[in-house]
This record gives C-alpha cells, structure tokens and sequence, in this order.
C-alpha cells in the first residue's frame, strides 16, 4: 500500500513568514585520504522565523556536516547558506548548540558553565541580570538548587538540561541541537522533550534539531524533513500538524501512527531499502 500523505510537502507555517534560516543548494565534499567524499548535494532547506525543524536520515547522511554550515563552523563548496537575509560567514553569537555529549567543563559549576556564552560574547548587561537569567533558565528545566553542583555530581539527564541552558543563555535566535537525547534512556528522554515545549512557550528561539529517533521529530518538530542517503538532498518533508498543546498521548493516535509510519517508510528509502511502494 502506497501512503496518499507520501508527497513532498512545504512548510506549514504561513508562506507570507519570511525564512530565518535558507539553505540554497548547499553541496558539500570532504578531502579524505582517498580522495573527496561528496556529502551533501544541493540540498535545500528553509526554516521560518519561530519554526521547529526537526532532521532525520541514514547514519553518516551529513546531518551534523549541515548544523555545522548553518552554524558558521564550515563554508560549503558551492551554495549558500543564510541566517535572517544575511549570508553566513563564520560563526554567529545569535546561534546557540547542544549536542549528544554535553561537555560541560568539570572545574566550573552549573551556573558558571551555564554562564560561559556570556563570558566568550561579553556585552554591556551587568552580571546580576546574566545570573538572574541563567537561575531563571536552570529553575524552568528543574535544576534549582543544583547551580552550585560541579558536572560530575549531576545525572546525565540534569548534565544535558544544563547544556540546553547554556545554549539559550545569550537568548539566541537560532538554536541547533544534534541529537542532544540520543544518549539517555527513554524516560528522562521523554522528559526532556516536554522540557522543550515549555523552553519553547518561554523562549522566542528557532530550532534545527537533528534525530534518529522519529517520535521525538513528531513530537517536538513543526516539520520533519529527511536527508536521503550520501550524497544528501532533502528527499521529504513532513508538516506535523498538532496544532494544541502537545503531551505524550499525542504519540498514540492514528494521526502520529500514520506519520511515523510514512517517516519510517521515507528512512528506508534514504537507506536503499525499499523501493516506492511501501507494501
Ligand atoms: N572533517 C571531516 N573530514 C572528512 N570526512 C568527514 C568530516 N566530517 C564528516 N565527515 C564524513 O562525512 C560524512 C557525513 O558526516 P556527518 O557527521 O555529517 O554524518 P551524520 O549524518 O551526522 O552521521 P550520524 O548520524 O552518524 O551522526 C561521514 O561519512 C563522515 O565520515
Ligand atoms: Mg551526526
């Protein structure tokens, strides 16, 4: 049976919003020892100012390569990549990250690791109001009375809730996150994803989030898009139109059953497996 919902879709915010992020047909290639390695071919991508994207695809597709251009860390070969009109050339205090390890430097506390981005972009706001902030951050994501902690006192779930408070600290209006839940287990990843949405309902920040894991894309994204195999282009795109507030039974409906169901199909594509029908 071939899904009817199978057919590349656009955005489903309102067209007239303009794009904070643009990725024009970006192609990418590593120099390896034996020769280039070609990971990302004119791969377009848009993301709306407030939009939740969440991106999937096979192992090693060049997902991480892709935050890393929307990031300023590399240049592509060819194509351009824009953050609010202006092209990016190098690395922006307006975007913040949190990846799968958290890297929390030991020496430091919570609060002062969460206060770093302020040290390395300094700006005129007196320190009072940065602690007042990042308290304010580490109290929403339930780490109140553990500022004081060094890194190595904290479980690993409360150690990527920090991360996820230093990547907001500067209020950035970009927020890249490269599958900051992959390594915990399935309950404090679940309630990290419902942390989201309250960091979200809080924070005016848009989010490029990359995942192997489709029930946290259809859970958090806006829209997820899958990267096809390497070379990547983006093969499709999925709205996910849960428009109230979500909680976790949402994952339990027929709607959410159809929608990974077409995800998975879309993955197996990417990965070779499976040719167009879905039978
Ligand atoms: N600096 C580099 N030099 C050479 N090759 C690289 C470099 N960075 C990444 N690659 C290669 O590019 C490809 C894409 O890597 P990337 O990390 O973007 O994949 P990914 O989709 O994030 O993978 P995963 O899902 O496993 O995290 C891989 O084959 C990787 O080995
Ligand atoms: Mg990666």
């Amino acid at each position: 049976m071939t899904h009817d919902s199978e057919k590349s879709v656009k955005a489903s915010l309102p067209s007239d919003q303009p794009s904070l992020i643009q990725i024009k047909a970006v192609s990418h290639a590593f120099n390896t020892g034996s020769g280039p390695l070609p990971v990302l071919d004119s791969l377009d991508l848009s993301i709306k100012k407030g939009q939740f994207t969440a991106v999937v695809g096979p192992s090693g597709c060049g997902k991480s390569t892709l935050t890393r251009l929307v990031a300023g860390l590399l240049i592509p070969d060819s194509g351009d990549v824009f953050l609010d009109g202006k092209p990016v050339k190098g690395p922006r205090s307006t975007v913040g990250m949190a990846f799968q390890n958290p890297v929390l430097l030991e020496w430091r506390s919570i609060l002062d690791n969460v206060l770093l981005p302020l040290e390395i972009v300094p700006d005129r706001v007196p320190i009072a109001e940065h602690k007042e902030r990042a308290l304010g951050l580490l109290s929403l994501v339930g780490l109140a009375g553990f500022e004081d902690k060094k890194p190595s006192e904290l479980s690993g779930g409360m150690r990527q809730r920090a991360s996820l408070c230093r990547a907001l600290v500067h209020k950035p209006e970009v927020l890249i996150l490269d599958e900051p839940f992959g390594a915990l287990d399935a309950f404090t990843r679940e309630d990290l994803w419902q942390i989201m949405h309250e960091l979200r309902a809080e924070e005016p920040f848009t989010t490029l989030l990359i995942t192997h894991d489709l029930r946290e894309s259809v859970f958090l994204a806006d829209e997820v898009v899958v990267l096809s195999g390497r070379p990547a282009k983006a093969q499709f795109t999925l709205p996910v139109r849960i428009d109230h507030e979500r909680t976790l039974d949402d994952l339990y409906t027929q709607q959410s059953i159809d929608m990974l169901a077409t995800l998975r199909h879309q993955i197996q594509l990417a990965q070779g497996r499976s040719t167009g029908s879905n039978s």
